[in-house]
């Protein structure tokens, strides 16, 4: 078995790893030569530290090659995509992948928002194209949602499913809609959750503390915002009510200026809470 990865920014390298830990051979694709060496000192790097954490054993990062060229995944068994988010390119990439990789090849996108369907339509294989969506930090998450688009086959489908079993997740099987199930669900929820902070005039603290020990949360919908990153959930938000024009789906306009005004969670020191 030979995986290719397309990408090795935050998801990518995290699938990479996942690979890597699996013993699977696998090939790590980015724009620079540069950029794909530091995502592999990366992987070594949460590896080793997983060792010293007595999580795993051992790792062999021989396994793992990285390559600016599309051309060395032309022997990969499966190929998944993790690019930018922005139809295009991906299209692009995908009918690129159609001619370099094996006919029998699948080749999956770890698109969140985009359509499967849509970037399978630009390769004459549609039917070797799936969605394997996995949630960031991929390493750390154990859930893949694989989307059937379309005109995927039965084969493809169920190649895509036992690899992320193979990656030791826990795959489960979704059609191409918008958000999938997930986010679907998700996004519109943490948005009432924002809404319901003005409506129930609740604190921060308070609204958290409900759903946790209320509704069992593992975190409060606010810690969890700032913790995804407040402009990515904005970003998804508007995605999902662009395409299912739920008002739910739309970001509430408090979320909005706090992206705005560069409140983006975690990453930036200061969201609903200050880190
Ligand atoms: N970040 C998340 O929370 C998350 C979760 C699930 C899915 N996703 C999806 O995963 C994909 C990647 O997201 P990310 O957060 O890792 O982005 P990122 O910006 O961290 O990484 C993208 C990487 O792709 C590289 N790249 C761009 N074009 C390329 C090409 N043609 N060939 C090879 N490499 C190329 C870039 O140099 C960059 O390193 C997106 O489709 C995103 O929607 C992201």
């Amino acid at each position: 078995m030979k995986v290719g990865v397309v990408g090795l920014g935050a998801m990518g390298a995290g699938i990479a790893q996942l690979c890597v830990e699996s013993g699977v051979d696998t090939v790590g694709r980015e724009v620079t030569a540069e950029l794909g060496e530091r995502a592999r000192e990366r992987i070594g790097h949460f590896l080793t530290r997983k060792v010293e954490k007595g999580q795993i054993e051992s790792f062999d990062l021989s396994l793992l090659t990285t390559t600016t060229e599309l051309a060395d995944l032309a022997d990969c068994d499966v190929v998944i995509e993790a690019i930018v988010e922005e139809l295009e390119p991906k299209r692009e990439l995908f009918s690129e992948l159609e001619r370099i990789c094996r006919p029998d090849a699948v080749l999956a996108t770890n698109t969140s928002a985009l359509s499967v369907t849509e970037i399978a339509a630009a390769t004459q294989s549609p039917q070797r194209v799936v969605g394997m969506h996995f949630f960031n930090p991929a390493p750390l998450m154990p859930l893949v949602e694989v989307v059937r688009a379309e005109l995927t086959s039965d084969d493809a489908f169920e190649q895509a499913y036992r690899l992320a079993e193979t990656m030791g997740k826990h795959p489960i099987r979704c059609h191409d809609t918008p958000g999938f199930v997930v986010n679907r669900i998700l996004l519109p929820l943490l948005n009432d959750c924002v809404r319901v902070l003005d409506e129930a005039r609740v604190s921060v603290d308070d609204l958290d503390a409900g759903m946790k020990h209320g509704a069992g949360w593992p975190m409060g919908p606010c810690e969890l915002i700032d913790l995804v990153g407040i402009d990515v959930h904005v970003h998804a938000s508007e995605a999902l009510y662009d395409k299912l024009r739920e008002p739910r789906m739309a970001p509430p306009p408090r979320l909005v200026a706090m992206a705005n005004a560069g409140l983006l969670g975690r990453k930036s020191g200061r969201g609903f809470y200050t880190y």
